[in-house]
């Protein structure tokens, strides 16, 4: 079946299955291959995008489902206003390690950042600990967050 979506601010039309999940329409029919598939539970966070700008597992929810909603994935990023801040001290921290996590690590602190500029460490644990690190980047993750929120 035909579903327009918005992605990244351009529309997008694919033609599948109607419970196929967003994860496998943004990696395998768009070809956006940032999102990664972990769990495909909804437990690991390494899937997460934005749909209407919250942090959403993309491996829990069904194309059927998305209508005129706008999603935004790690490859929108570089033009999203928080989204580069992100990345940019991401780099200058040396966040990643092996990255797989990563773009979901992104994804959930620019959700957080762009709704709370100022987090606290509870906001910051509210916010990321569903997004799992197998290479233990969260000290990191959370000096990052932190570089933003102080405008350094
Ligand atoms: S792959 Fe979606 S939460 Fe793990
Ligand atoms: S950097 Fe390796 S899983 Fe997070």
């Amino acid at each position: 079946m035909p579903y327009t979506i918005d992605v990244n601010g351009a529309k997008r039309t694919v033609d599948v299955d109607p419970d196929m999940p967003l994860l496998w329409v943004l990696r395998d029919e768009l070809d956006l291959k940032g999102s990664k598939f972990g769990c495909g539970a909804g437990l690991c966070g390494a899937c997460t995008v934005h749909i209407d700008g919250q942090p959403t597992r993309s491996c829990q929810v069904a194309i059927s489902t998305i209508g005129s909603a706008s999603i935004a994935t790690i490859e929108g990023m570089a033009a999203h206003q928080i989204g580069a801040k992100v990345q940019a001290a991401w780099m200058a921290l040396d966040v990643p390690q092996c990255g797989y996590c990563q773009a979901g690590q992104i994804m959930s602190a620019t959700a957080l950042l762009s709704k709370t500029p100022r987090p606290t460490d509870q906001d910051i644990d509210a916010a990321m600990s569903g997004n799992v690190c197998r290479c233990c980047s969260y000290t990191r993750i959370r000096a990052g967050v932190k570089q933003i929120a102080e405008g350094k």
